[in-house]
């Protein structure tokens, strides 16, 4: 029988015990705070952020969230991101990817202080993750390792194959996934575009992990008998439902579940544990910026 990863239940523990660590910093006398910054009028991007921000309020995060006209110049974000720099109740900064394009995406990755970026995009806590010695876990990668620990699915060892190289997932899941540390020690190949004979690659997978964000790119023939399918792929494709479309994953998720071990559906996999993982890097920022001690699920 397959194991359906129910990423949902999995997030739900892990939101419980960020609660916990919420009380604990307002004993200390400490509001976590997390702001959302959004400048984009696509309404995936609308919709993520608005989860963001209901999760903070169910777990007693503070949310701020500012929304910027997407023509307005470069600089009303820039300056946005200076104010949040300043303020002592945001212990946390999103900017909602992808900005417009007149404004600059690697200068908004550096323009937040480091010690606040709670996506580990800057090129600082990038540093610190492939050294070992992360600040913040990119929220998709740690979701995808907390979901394999639940499931006391183990990667020392084993070949993990991650199609996508994106600086969100493929990369520093890549960097966690070679790492002498738990939930690491594994063989691990990234396939992209441009790799020759994909099929050889990700059938020799025990840990396939789909970013690639192409819909239903990796289907079961690809895969090897038994292993771990993690797909990460959220894609946006037209469907007869009341919205007009529906969600699927990269992954083709009826012939991958005859052939994998394991398998994350789309929804309900990875996508409630990078929301879950967001909330850990706000409390985790609150309590290094704070002093106020926490224990960490
Ligand atoms: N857009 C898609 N995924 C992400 C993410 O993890 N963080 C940010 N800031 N933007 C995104």
């Amino acid at each position: 029988m397959t194991e359906i990863i129910d990423g949902n239940a999995v997030a739900s523990e892990i939101r419980t015990e960020i609660a916990d660590c919420v009380k604990t910093l307002e004993d200390g006398g400490v509001t976590p705070g997390l702001a959302t910054v959004l400048m984009s009028d696509d309404p995936a991007s609308d919709t993520y952020v608005s989860m963001k921000q209901q999760d903070c309020e169910e777990v007693g995060i503070n949310g701020i969230h500012v929304e910027i006209d997407p023509d307005a110049p470069a600089e009303e974000l820039f300056d946005t991101i200076d104010r949040l720099n300043d303020d002592p109740e945001v212990h946390g900064i999103l900017v909602q990817l992808p900005v417009p394009d007149h404004v600059a995406k690697r200068d908004v990755i550096r323009a937040i202080t480091p010690e606040k970026d709670v996506d580990g995009f800057h090129p600082e806590n990038v540093g610190r993750l492939v050294a070992g010695d992360a600040r913040f876990k990119p929220c998709t990668p740690h979701g995808v390792q907390k979901l394999l620990a639940a499931y006391d699915i183990e990667t020392e060892g084993a070949d993990v194959v991650i199609v996508g190289r994106s600086d969100i997932v493929g990369k520093p899941l890549a960097n966690l996934f070679v790492q002498k540390a738990p939930q690491g020690n594994a063989t691990t190949t990234i396939c992209h575009s441009r790799t020759e004979d994909l099929e050889a690659k990700t059938s020799s997978a025990d840990i396939l992990v789909a970013a690639a964000g192409v819909p239903e790119f990796i289907d079961g023939s690809m895969l090897q008998s038994g292993a771990t399918v993690i797909d990460v792929g959220v894609n946006r494709v037209d469907a007869d439902t009341e919205k007009g479309y529906k969600l699927v994953g990269d992954v083709e998720y009826e012939s991958a579940k005859e052939i994998a071990g394991a398998i994350t559906p789309v929804p309900g996999g990875v996508g409630p544990m990078t929301r879950a993982m967001l909330l850990y890097n706000t409390v985790a920022a609150a309590s290094e910026q704070t002093g106020v001690e926490i224990e960490l699920p």
